[in-house]
């Protein structure tokens, strides 16, 4: 029994039911379960919304799914989820609502937190983001000089940087090609240096973005902007009120900062770093692709909520999904899930997800404050196709450790390219197709044999295949599947941490490492004595202060 009154998972009878299951199925192969089956891809397969996900190629049968699923009722998945979706404080140790879904919910709604309706407020940012947006874009909102924004650079990192720049990649057809717009997250000088260094201070905006306006990282990176643009324009202070906006939830340390709060842009404690950037922290994005756009996105988003609200357990997708993860992580010993988006667009889509899951759920702590005795998070990892396939695949396919792997992939390019670069996208989801049967089926020593292969080389030109994946197809990368997309990878981890009996909303792991850079900063600078620096970095600090010339 938990701290909790909750059964530990790994005692419930349904746990146990999973462990003997999956001895049973140790020597299955997929190729036989395709062979018994033939309606299975047509079954293991959701359509929600726009996304079309096949599921058959993983190493389940029905009874898997029923067990799985049973899992779920015994942890009482939905029963957190109804309580996410109702503005409850389910961030227990922060003692926050987790209501990232009420920034995409209809302005008609009603979710309350504390008893105030939380969607009024969302919809007045977005009113307040989509004037902005719209001024930045028509060129009606000048830079100090009178001249108009031409670049746009967002400075924040984590979920303050990760989502915008991901989703500014991702839905570049639609942005403004005449603007152009930068992200700089790490507190190395040279991300910075890099991204101004050709610009105009007169025709750029800045747009601090910080949920807690305390981020050492930001508020650095924001105070060598300021000092950048202040010196290009040889102007005071006067300068920052038309080249600086903040994103936040903290408007008296913005205005600390020496920001305006009429420029800045607020959501609220309840909306987690890492599920932010549907909030006033998109603002990048919407200047990028502009306010209708942003709507479109936020409305694909809320249609996979309604889904993982209301869909039944069968045809759940993120439920199926998150207990796919479960099933590999906890029965199969899958250490890592590789995400392999086939489409170039997608390119920052695994960076992201690194921080939505792996900061969600890394963590050996469970809800009720005990050591979990089973494997939580994953590590994810991975890159868009065809790139991926030329270094790291052959451990996918030949290594030895079991990696399930989603493939994510559209039907058409999204802009009018030139003819030979719309053959080139079949030939781009050819290699998607083949990846996942490569995987799935392998190739046998008798094949191998029959097309004519030395003894000697069989085994090296053997594929045991049985290496589950998923694949998610969409017509094309919309801002809308953009945003479904999104919802089902943020619910899918919601899932997992449910299971796991853990809080996926808090993040205390990133602390201790803050913590110790702050009291390692004055050794490095003025060579202070440090209180507990162990041999180790002692001497590393005393290394570099020399390297240095200190
Ligand atoms: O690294 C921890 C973290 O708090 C993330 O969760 C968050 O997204 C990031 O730092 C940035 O935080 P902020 O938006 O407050 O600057």
């Amino acid at each position: 029994m938990n701290a909790d009154g909750r059964s530990r998972l790994d005692q419930t009878s349904e746990w146990a039911a999973l462990g003997k299951h999956r001895e049973q199925l140790a020597s299955t192969h997929l190729r036989e379960l395709f062979e018994q089956d033939p309606g299975r891809a047509e079954r293991y397969t959701l359509q929600v919304g726009d996304l079309h996900l096949d599921y058959s190629k993983h190493l389940v049968t029905d009874e898997t799914l029923r067990l799985l699923r049973e899992l779920a009722a015994a942890t009482k998945v939905t029963e957190l989820r109804d309580a996410m979706f109702r503005g409850e404080k389910i961030n227990i140790t922060e003692n926050r609502a987790v209501l990232h879904t009420a920034l995409r919910a209809p302005g008609s709604a009603d979710i309350e937190v504390d008893g105030e309706n939380v969607v009024p407020a969302v919809q007045h940012v977005l009113t307040r983001m989509s004037t902005f947006a719209d001024r930045v874009r028509s060129g009606d909102w000048k830079g100090h000089t009178g001249k108009r924004i031409k670049t746009v650079v967002n400075v924040g990192i984590g979920g303050s940087d990760l989502g915008p720049a991901m989703a500014y990649e991702a839905l570049r057809a639609y942005s403004d090609r005449d603007m152009q717009f930068r992200f700089v997250s790490n507190v190395d000088g040279a991300d910075l240096h890099e991204a101004v260094r050709d610009l105009d201070p007169a025709e750029t905006l800045f747009i601090i973005a910080s949920k807690t306006f305390t981020t050492i990282e930001t508020i650095t990176n924001a105070t060598s902007a300021r000092d950048w643009l202040l010196t290009g324009l040889r102007a005071g202070d006067e300068a920052v009120a038309k080249h600086f906006v903040a994103l936040s939830t903290n408007a008296e340390k913005v205005s600390e900062f020496g920001i305006d709060t009429a420029n800045m842009f607020e959501f609220w404690d309840w909306v987690g770093g890492r599920y932010s950037y549907d909030s006033a922290i998109g603002l990048s994005l919407m200047i990028a692709i502009g306010p209708e756009h942003f709507r479109e996105m936020l409305a694909g988003f809320h249609l996979v909520d309604e889904h993982f609200r209301c869909a039944p357990p069968e045809e759940n997708a993120p439920l199926l999904l998150g207990l796919l993860g479960v099933w590999y992580g906890n029965f199969w010993d899958a250490q890592s899930h590789a995400v392999l988006p086939y489409s170039h667009y997608l390119s920052k889509f695994t960076a992201y997800l690194q921080q939505l899951d792996m900061e969600s759920n890394g963590k050996y702590v469970g809800r009720d404050g005990e050591e979990v005795s089973w494997q939580t998070g994953p590590v994810v990892w991975g890159t868009p196709g065809t790139n991926g396939q030329h270094a790291y695949y052959q451990l996918l396919h030949q290594g030895t450790k079991m990696i399930p792997a989603d493939f994510i992939g559209f039907a058409q390019p999204v802009e009018d390219l030139q003819p030979g670069l719309v053959a080139q996208h079949d030939l781009l989801m050819a290699n998607l197709f083949a990846q996942g049967q490569a995987l799935a089926f392998g190739k046998t020593p008798e094949q191998v044999r029959a097309e004519g292969v030395p003894e000697e080389l069989v085994t090296h030109k053997t594929f045991k295949g049985n290496r589950p994946s998923t694949t998610i197809l969409a017509k094309e990368l919309s801002p809308s599947v953009l945003g479904q997309l999104i919802a089902l990878y943020e619910h899918k981890v919601f899932v997992q941490g449910a299971v796991w009996n853990i809080d996926s909303f808090d993040q205390w792991g990133v602390e201790l490492g803050k913590v110790l850079a702050k009291r390692v900063e004055p050794a490095l600078t003025e060579g202070a004595e440090v209180e507990g620096l162990d041999a180790s970095t002692k001497s590393l600090v005393a290394t570099y202060r020399t390297m240095r010339g200190r």
